[in-house]
């Protein structure tokens, strides 16, 4: 996620917005800048990079003079993720107005960016970049009219979407605003100046006494005067809040680990995978990424999903929203597989590649061989820019956050809910009606709340881990939806306990599995209430008469599964298309707290790496 600092005071600007976002590296990020409005003139000076702050700090080195005296002591800053437009210099934050005289950060996601632009366009503005931020740029400009916090405030009225903003003027020497709805922003209190950051962790080496600013509030800051109002002018009240955390907390937001904050980050990031998608009037989304329209869409008589790992399994679930809502041929294939076996591709073949990271070798290669043969191919990717959203061209992004754990937890969940958008999309340009398009819409609107519910319920998810932490042979079984759920949860589990778990279509452990099921052998049947509710119920029978302890997840009040079960976890109860989302939720949580339990390291798990970029 991108991290913003600002500063306003009498100590050096640039420095300690530079080591503020040092401190922010850990989100994630693909280019730095800064904007400084120097001593004595009235100017801005912008210095952006992209790649890493090292590129900033050279940067920031040649282009200001050295002095003994603060170069500027009013500036902001920011490290960017991108989500809209590549991650180059021109892109990178802060943006400045037209004329140059406002300079903003900010962090979200602005749904009615395109509009706006169109608007300021055909009012005379001109653009430098392809992102939703410099359009914010350029309304505090056209409503400026001598009071700058007035300016942002009517700016951001016309937002729609989330924003955390930090904002300066050249003609204003030694005044910063700030202002959020849906991205935080935090205030450090200290004395003489004021320190505003995306979270904590840039400001809690300078004070210990923060203000988190909530949605509707907007900052004006001197180095001497700190007020916050509504975006009426009228004051509200934020006491400060004493930090204790230490540094190294902070940067998981204080939770232990990367995975368990991406796990619980889960339905912010879904809605974020969502946001300004879904068309409910119409049944339908907006994908405006495909770049393909009804007419195109119509003809595609075959989609290719190629992946791997846990984006391989999150395929599998859109495989079945591809056959069952668009009525298309779906085949899921290795990536690897994919491109070794000389694949067959036909003229209207869609090629899906699902990749968080975009960088999988495998995955691409699969793009490279697909595109050779005349396929059209889009990418399902989180990393804006990535090789393969790159080289694909067209897709759509999963604007889930940086993932930085090496077990994919968020990424799956916004895969699935990506691919139910796509198939929505085909779907409507066949047989897919209104009406169902419809209760597909207002479910995935839900899936946030339903991974809420699954987050809820950490602490029985917990105990219930623990309970089966010493044993080293799990299985894992589902059918239908249920089968790649049963997949990803085995996956999450071997990958961070090291326990040897295997995923199993509940029909299949009749031929062959069920000869290693003893005492010691537990057995996660994921059995909610969806068709193949029944028949996993007499799988787990079969597992039980082997004396294999059974762990069912299952549908919220479902009371007959108990009897089947030595231990359930419950999960909301929804459509079958998006229940694989609380199930793996459930999973995830379940993995994590095995290996917590047995000590071990679960962001960096053994021989593992974030991204194989090896074939
Ligand atoms: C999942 O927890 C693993 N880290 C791994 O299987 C991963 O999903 C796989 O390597 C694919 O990565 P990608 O989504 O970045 O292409």
């Amino acid at each position: 996620m991108c991290g913003i600092v600002g500063y306003v005071g009498n100590r050096d600007a640039a420095n300690i917005i530079i080591s503020g976002l040092r401190r922010l590296e850990y989100r994630g990020y693909d280019s730095a800048g800064v904007a400084l409005s120097p001593e004595g003139e009235n100017t801005l000076k912008v210095v952006k990079r992209a790649g890493k702050i090292v590129n900033l700090e050279a940067g920031v080195q040649k282009e200001l003079p050295t002095s003994e005296e603060p170069y500027a002591g009013l500036g902001i800053g920011h490290t960017r993720w991108a989500t809209h437009g590549q991650p180059t210099e021109e892109n990178a934050h802060p943006h400045l107005s037209q004329n140059g005289q406002f300079a903003v950060v900010h962090n979200g996601i602005i749904d009615n960016y395109a509009g706006l632009k169109e608007k300021l366009i055909a009012d005379g503005y001109t653009f430098k970049s392809e992102t939703d931020t410099e359009v914010i740029a350029h309304l505090i400009e056209a409503c400026y009219d001598g009071d700058l916090r007035g300016a942002v405030a009517r700016a951001v009225e016309t937002l729609e979407g989330t924003y955390g903003i930090c904002v300066i003027s050249s003609l204003h020497p030694k005044l910063m605003i700030a202002a959020r709805k849906g991205s935080p922003i935090v205030i450090g209190v200290c004395k003489g100046e004021t320190i505003v950051a995306s979270d904590v962790s840039a400001i809690v080496s300078h004070t210990d006494q923060v203000i988190f600013m909530d949605d509707g509030d907007i900052l004006t800051a001197t180095p001497d005067t700190l007020d916050i109002t509504s975006l009426k002018n009228v004051p509200v009240s934020r006491p400060p809040t004493t930090i204790d955390w230490d540094l190294g907390e902070i940067e998981k937001g204080g939770y232990e680990h990367f995975m368990l904050k991406e796990i619980y980050e889960q339905p912010v990031a879904l809605a974020n995978a969502t946001r300004g998608r879904l068309v409910p009037k119409e049944g339908s989304v907006k994908l405006s990424g495909m770049q393909m329209d009804a007419y195109e869409m119509a003809r595609i008589d075959r989609v290719s999903i190629a992946a791997c790992g846990t984006s391989l399994y999150a395929g599998m679930v859109g495989k079945n929203f591809f056959e069952e809502f668009a009525s298309i041929p779906t085949e899921i294939q290795q990536a690897a597989e994919f491109r070794d076996r000389n694949p067959i591709v036909l003229r209207d073949t869609c090629m899906l590649a699902i990749s968080q990271s975009g960088e999988t070798a495998d995955t691409l290669a699969a793009v490279r061989e697909a595109t050779r043969k005349g396929a059209t191919v889009l990418g399902v990717c989180n990393v804006v820019g990535s090789t393969i959203a790159r080289e694909t061209g067209r897709g759509v992004y999963l604007h889930a956050g940086p993932e930085i754990g090496v077990a994919s937890t968020k990424a799956f969940t916004c895969q699935v809910s990506v691919m139910a958008m796509m198939a929505i999309a085909m779907g409507r340009t066949r047989r897919l009606s209104e009406h169902a398009g419809q209760a597909m819409v207002e479910e995935l609107a839900r899936i946030p709340e339903l991974a809420q519910r699954v987050i809820d319920r950490n602490d029985e998810i917990k105990a219930m881990a623990e309970k089966y932490a010493s044993k080293n042979d799990f299985f894992y079984i589902g059918r239908g939806y249920m089968f790649p759920a049963a997949l990803e949860g085995a996956l999450k589990l071997k990958e961070i306990s090291y326990i040897h778990a295997e995923g199993y279509h509940a029909a299949e452990l009749k031929h062959g599995p069920i000869a290693l099921l003893c005492d010691d052998v537990p057995v996660v049947a994921a059995a909610p209430m969806i068709p193949g509710r029944e028949k996993t119920i007499a799988n787990m029978q079969e597992c039980r008469a082997r004396k294999s302890p059974v762990v069912a997840i299952a549908t919220e009040g479902d009371s007959e599964i108990k009897t089947h079960a030595d231990d359930v976890i419950w999960v909301p109860d929804c459509m079958e298309f998006v229940s694989p989302i609380p199930v793996v939720v459930a999973e995830q949580l379940f993995a994590y707290h095995v290996a917590r339990a047995r000590g071990c390291e679960i962001d960096q798990p053994r021989n593992l790496a974030k991204s194989v970029t090896v074939e």
